[in-house]
């Protein structure tokens, strides 16, 4: 998923920025018309972790940021469960605009905003992409099977890893055994980060990401999903 193109954090933060300036005002669907704010995503630029969840909802839509309702307190917990803050982490959306009524998002709506989560994961480049619940999930695996299938391992992706979980929504609707499949889930995202790290201290970790599998092809050019 890396380029030769320069992504320095400071490159990276840029161009995250000049894409959320685009993102701002976005008419490619319908979503468009009846949304207060573009919530094209926030956190570390640099992130090892980026966090992929469906599209904002009505506290996203009138604060701009994602996941600030009780969805967010919940992933919030997870994270420091694994000793991550939500600084530490990219959180983005499948879609940047909320459907109206909390409705799913549609096909021609989720196609009309890939471009847009397809240059975040490029630009940030993480080492692991976390994806909550069904509409992500199914749309960076390229798949049909339901999130109760997908989850609980780590799938290879781009050169990176993939770690499909359940949206927090239905940790909050749903069971404690929903719960505690999340925090399985997280258990395995806090094991890859510590291997990454470990073999970067071996020095078996890619000397650079250009080294990585995924090095012969430019990823911009690439249909990532
Ligand atoms: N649910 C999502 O999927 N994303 C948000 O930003 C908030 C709630």
């Amino acid at each position: 998923m890396s380029s030769d193109t320069d992504h320095s954090p400071h490159t990276r933060a840029t161009e995250l920025a000049a894409l959320a300036e685009r993102a701002a005002s976005c008419t490619q669907c319908e979503l468009a018309a009846t949304r207060t704010t573009v919530v094209f995503g926030a956190g570390d630029a640099d992130a090892s972790v980026v966090i992929v969840g469906e599209g904002p909802g009505k506290n996203e839509d009138e604060q701009g940021l994602p996941f600030v309702g009780r969805s967010g307190a919940l992933l919030d917990r997870l994270l420091g469960e694994i000793r991550l803050a939500r600084d530490d982490v990219y959180i983005a959306n499948v879609v940047k605009c909320r459907p109206p009524s909390n409705r799913d998002p549609r096909p021609a709506e989720i196609d009309a905003c890939k471009p847009y989560l397809r240059q975040q994961l490029v630009l940030i480049d993480p080492v692991v992409v976390v994806t909550l619940g069904n509409f992500s999930s199914k749309l960076l695996l390229t798949t049909d099977i339901g999130i109760t299938k997908l989850r609980g391992q780590a799938y290879p992706w781009w050169g990176r890893h993939l770690v499909p979980t359940f949206h927090p929504a239905a940790a909050l609707r749903g069971s404690a055994r929903v719960l505690e499949a999340m925090r399985e889930d997280f258990t395995c995202i806090r094991r890859i980060l510590d291997d990454t790290e470990s073999n970067k201290m071996r020095g078996t970790e890619p000397r650079s990401s250009n080294d990585r599998e995924t090095e012969q092809a430019d990823p911009e050019q690439l249909d990532l999903f």
